[in-house]
């Protein structure tokens, strides 16, 4: 089983429409495949049509307090695009509740994820900062998929992820790699600034990683979608942003062979 989270502290830069593609195109080429919306927004949650109220969520297999806690395996939602652990606007309470006990409290969620069985990938949507959720999921990670923007305010956040990142790596899990940068939104209208892609060649160098060779391309499809409660893959299976995520699922299941 490999665990591969999604996550940038930026606020939308494609985590959301990077995992939920990502999660519903392995489910289409029969990996068993799980996605975990880490995220108190629920967004992944929402595109895939599942729903927090009235079911049990993440919050219920992760923090609620031991007398309460579910089965991670009773969380999870199945639904015609996949299986899902519904992200929760209570996740709010994580920095609190981990920064009570951190040691263990960071372990929790690796913990949780060791009873899961019969999936060949975890995907986990994270949220847009750097606190004790995405802590936790990195130390419960194999591998890290970084989504950028070709522009120079994203580039100057990486070093945040990146510090984060090797916290972990010089703690509690030494094992974390980073998959790469995927490049989201891409734009043919304006060619790439070849400064920017320099630089960002640069930081993945720097930091022993690479850029997916496969971009993907802006489409008002991939909004539209999100709206539209469908993945890309069901709303618009031709568009140029649906055969790049193809494309980058299939360079994404070659390296992690
Ligand atoms: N390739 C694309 N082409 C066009 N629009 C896109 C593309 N990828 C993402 N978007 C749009 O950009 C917005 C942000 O995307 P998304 O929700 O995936 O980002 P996020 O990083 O998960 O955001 P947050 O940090 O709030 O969780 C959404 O409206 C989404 O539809
Ligand atoms: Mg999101």
């Amino acid at each position: 089983m490999k665990i591969i989270c999604v996550a940038n502290q930026k606020g939308g830069v494609g985590k959301t429409t990077t995992a939920v593609n990502t999660a519903s195109i392995l489910n289409s080429m029969k990996k068993r495949t799980l996605l975990i919306d880490a995220d108190q927004q629920a967004n992944s949650t929402d595109t895939y049509r599942a729903t927090y109220e009235g079911e049990v969520t993440l919050y219920d297999c992760w923090l609620a307090e031991s007398d309460d806690r579910e089965d991670i395996n009773n969380c999870i939602q199945h639904t015609e695009i996949g299986d899902i652990v519904a992200g929760d606007p209570l996740l709010r309470e994580a920095e609190h509740k981990i920064a009570k006990d951190p040691i263990t409290g960071l372990m929790s969620f690796k913990n949780m994820l060791s009873k899961l069985d019969g999936y060949d990938y975890v995907i986990i949507d994270c949220p847009p900062a750097v606190g004790a959720i995405l802590q936790s999921i990195l130390v419960a990670s194999d591998e890290v998929i970084i989504p950028v923007t070709a522009d120079r305010y994203s580039l100057q956040g990486l070093s945040q992820i990146w510090e984060t990142i090797q916290n972990i790596r010089n703690g509690m899990n030494a094992n974390l790699k980073i998959a790469g940068f995927l490049l989201v939104r891409y734009n043919t209208r304006t060619n790439l600034n070849k400064d920017i892609y320099a630089a960002l060649e640069q930081i993945a160098k720097n930091l022993e990683t690479r850029i997916f060779k496969t971009y993907i391309r802006e489409s008002t499809k991939a909004r539209e979608s999100l709206a539209a409660r469908e993945t890309l893959i069901e709303y618009a299976p031709s568009s140029t942003t649906a055969e790049d995520y193809v494309a980058f699922v299939r360079e994404l299941i070659k390296n992690t062979k």
